[in-house]
């Protein structure tokens, strides 16, 4: 099958950094937690690397680039049975940004990392492991949370083995590359799409501000 003709850029940077970034820490994330591989010290600062990257892609999917915008890929069920019934025929053409069927994938995996991530912040393994917020909670919620935190790190698996699955099944099936583009930005297209880019600038301003205020929960915790 020969590549469509145009190259048009269709992820920002700041949404590939996030993107990758996730990835590296996530790994991390599992690696200490699971595998003890670094002291559990590290757990805690992946953990707030991890929120302050969620934090800053839910104000991305609002004040973001057009494809990163929750707007722009957040659709509802009709959309969904259309895309999929669609997507069976071959002739259907190349998507620029998230498919309908995709942009549910991308709010379940964010929402499973924020759940992981937040819980841990309560989480206890009752030894010698506290999480910066268990001193000023109920031991009952603690309880909770620690569990909460065990059971979600096995759907967060699932779902990231689901998400790469998918991607992987795109390129086999329907010769659809959607990993080159999430490293490159650009994505060979057969008809173009007018974008709206927002400034990396910006993306900076609000990861410095995302940062700002985990650092001052961690710290009022402490
Ligand atoms: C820890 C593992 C991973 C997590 C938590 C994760 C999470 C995500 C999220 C949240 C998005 C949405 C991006 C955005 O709009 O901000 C996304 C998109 C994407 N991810 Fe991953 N990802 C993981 C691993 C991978 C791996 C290993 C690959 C490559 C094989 C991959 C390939 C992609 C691609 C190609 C997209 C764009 C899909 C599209 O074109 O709609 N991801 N991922
Ligand atoms: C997406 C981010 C995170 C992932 C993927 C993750 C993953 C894990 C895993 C796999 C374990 C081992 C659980 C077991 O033994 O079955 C663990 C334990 C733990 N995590 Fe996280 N974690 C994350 C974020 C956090 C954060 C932000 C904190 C706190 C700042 C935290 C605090 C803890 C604590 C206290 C434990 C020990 C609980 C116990 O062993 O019972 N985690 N985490």
């Amino acid at each position: 099958m020969n590549a469509p003709p145009q190259s048009q850029r269709v992820w920002d940077l700041p949404t590939r950094l996030f993107h990758w970034s996730l990835v590296v820490l996530i790994g991390l994330q599992y690696a200490t937690g699971e595998f003890h591989f670094l002291d559990m010290d590290w757990h805690f600062r992946f953990g707030y690397a991890t929120l302050v990257l969620i934090a800053f892609r839910v104000l991305w999917g609002f004040f973001g680039s057009q494809t990163s915008r929750f707007a722009d890929f957040v659709r509802g069920p009709g959309a969904v049975w259309r895309y999929l019934r669609e997507s069976m025929s071959a002739h259907v053409p190349t998507r620029i940004g998230h498919n309908p069927l995709g942009g549910w994938s991308v709010l379940a995996l964010l929402a499973c990392v924020a759940v992981q991530a937040i819980s841990g912040l309560f989480a206890s393994d009752d030894i010698d492991t506290d999480g910066p917020l268990v001193a000023h909670v109920s031991g009952k919620t603690v309880k909770l949370m620690t569990r909460v935190h065990h059971w979600n790190e096995n759907l967060l698996l699932v779902l990231i083995g689901l998400h790469i699955v998918a991607v992987l099944l795109y390129l086999l099936l329907k010769h659809d590359n959607l990993i080159t583009p999430m490293f490159t930005g650009a994505k060979r297209v057969g008809a173009m799409r007018d974008l709206r880019f927002a400034s990396s600038w910006l993306a900076l301003v609000l990861v410095a501000l995302c940062a700002a205020l985990v650092a001052t929960l961690v710290w009022w915790a402490a």
